[in-house]
């Protein structure tokens, strides 16, 4: 009686500490990994950020891409297109858009990718020109 109450605890013990170090192994997995990747996706959108600065995409899409009377808002693109879709519009251009494929580097374009993709407003109207100053000097 005596031995089978002590070997019932020690099974308990032992199921604890599997359920302790499942909890240590998968809580890592849960937790860490994901903060890691967010980290990791933040950096990207703020290097796409100061490229876009960087780069001249101001120039006509304006400040944070909120659009001038040269190009549209980028502040809905994200809903609107997908990454390789605005990847390519940023290699290749557009009809009123220069190509920057020469310009940037693969690793930039996915930082501008990341930037513009986060951007999931929804966009009442475009943004006028008068609310867009023009930053020329
Ligand atoms: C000379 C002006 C100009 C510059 C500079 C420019 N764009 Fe554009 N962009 C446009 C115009 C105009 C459009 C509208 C579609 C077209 O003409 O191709 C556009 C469209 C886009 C689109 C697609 C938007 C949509 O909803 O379809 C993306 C994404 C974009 N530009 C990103 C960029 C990025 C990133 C840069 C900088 C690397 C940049 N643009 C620089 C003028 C410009």
């Amino acid at each position: 009686m005596k031995l089978g109450r002590a070997s019932v605890r020690s099974a308990i013990g032992r199921l604890l500490l599997v359920f302790v170090a499942i909890c240590l192994v998968f809580g890592s997995v849960n937790f860490f990994s994901p903060a890691a990747a967010h980290a990791a996706s933040k950096a990207m959108r703020r290097q796409g950020a100061a490229l876009f600065h960087q780069k001249g995409c101001e120039h006509c899409h304006g400040v944070d891409g909120i659009g001038t009377e040269r190009a549209p808002s980028l502040s809905g693109v994200g809903r609107a297109l997908h990454k390789p879709e605005i990847a390519r519009q940023i290699h290749n251009g557009g009809k009123q858009m220069p190509a920057f494929g020469n310009a940037l580097s693969d690793d930039e374009v996915k930082q501008l990718v990341e930037y513009l993709a986060a951007k999931k407003k929804k966009v009442a109207k475009p943004a006028t020109a008068a609310s867009v100053p023009d930053s020329k000097n």
